[in-house]
């Protein structure tokens, strides 16, 4: 397989750590290789020898289900050698140190590390002193690149350019990486964004990045082109943020009803897991404007292409 012809064949850095840094062409170049990989998917052999002879550790400190899952088909798509370290059966529980478990399975010479852990910095730490390339599939509240650049794949497959439109990203804004890495690329690529949720949880500094903060989701979701809904996360709050569950979906929940007031073509996103009638209402998840099952099939390209990107892309095939 080779590269699609762009400006730039490879990513600056060894690790991807967040969209923070990366460049236009960067992102660019990262969704035209999705493209090139989604076709694999759509084959019926779905496999090519692009990672052969290359190991790759998912080490997951928090649950998943969709990152977990397409980092490892799409490791396998590539042929790496995978493996799932069982954190609740390692000696992470008998108290061993994310440092000490890291700088063991580096003596292993693994080729990357996925990682997602609770504490934000975490895959910067990693990069600093291990060998292997870190890929960052979640760490805290700070970033979830792979989630924003599958994002942005899902929008770019249905909207000629993602300059120039309007994308209001409702919910829980204070607990949330995905939120924070959609910012950084949206913004980077030219969109209008738009950030709505109760003003407890609006971070305090959220206008600096250069968005629209409001918590009157009409004013948000008029004329947009996407609506992107972030899961209340619960496990993250210690106090009371608003009054219950029903007060939140009454005022800041996605109907159809204020579904209407986007344009006709709007696209209804979820990062998940959803909470149903919470954040949004089963009618809207399911509905006719819903891509949130497309996300999820692209993250398996979107995970491939970072994949490959990271071992060296064309330059890597060549010499093996
Ligand atoms: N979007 C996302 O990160 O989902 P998981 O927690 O299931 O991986």
């Amino acid at each position: 397989m080779s590269a699609p012809a762009t400006a730039i064949t490879a990513l600056r850095s060894r690790h991807l750590l967040g969209i923070a840094g990366m460049t236009p062409e960067e992102i660019t170049l990262v969704l035209d290789t999705a493209t090139a990989m989604k076709e694999i998917g759509s084959r019926t052999v779905k496999k090519v020898p692009a990672l052969r002879g290359k190991t790759v550790v998912n080490l997951f400190f928090e649950p998943s289900t969709r990152t977990r899952t397409s980092f490892e088909i799409a490791e396998k798509r590539l042929s790496a050698d995978t493996l799932n370290v069982a954190i609740g059966t390692s000696s992470v529980v008998k108290g061993e140190t994310l440092v000490d478990t890291a700088l063991n399975i580096e003596a292993m010479q693994p080729d990357m590390i996925v990682l997602r852990h609770s504490s934000s910095g975490t895959c910067h730490l990693l990069s600093r002193i291990c060998k292997s390339a870190i890929i960052n599939a979640g760490d805290g509240t700070h970033e979830h690149p792979t989630q924003a650049l599958l994002d942005a794949f899902t929008i770019r497959e249905r909207k000629p350019t993602l300059a120039g439109l309007k994308v209001a990203i409702v919910g829980d804004l204070l607990h949330s990486r995905v939120l924070r890495s959609n910012i950084l690329l949206l913004t980077t690529m030219g969109a209008d964004v738009w950030v709505c949720g109760p003003p407890t949880l609006i971070p305090a500094d959220i206008r600096r990045f250069g968005v629209t903060a409001t918590s009157r989701i009409d004013e948000a979701v008029e004329g947009a082109d996407v609506v992107m809904m972030l899961r209340i996360q619960l496990e993250r709050m210690e106090g009371a943020y608003f009054p219950s569950l029903r007060e939140y979906f009454n005022v800041f929940g996605m109907t159809e009803a204020r579904l209407r007031l986007a344009k006709p073509d709007v696209l209804i996103m979820h990062p998940g897991p959803m909470n149903r009638g919470v954040e949004i209402a089963s009618e809207v998840a399911d509905g006719p404007y819903s891509v949130i099952l497309d996300q999820v099939a692209n993250g398996v390209a979107v995970r491939m292409a970072v994949l490959y990107l990271l071992a060296g892309g064309a330059d890597h095939e060549e010499t093996t």
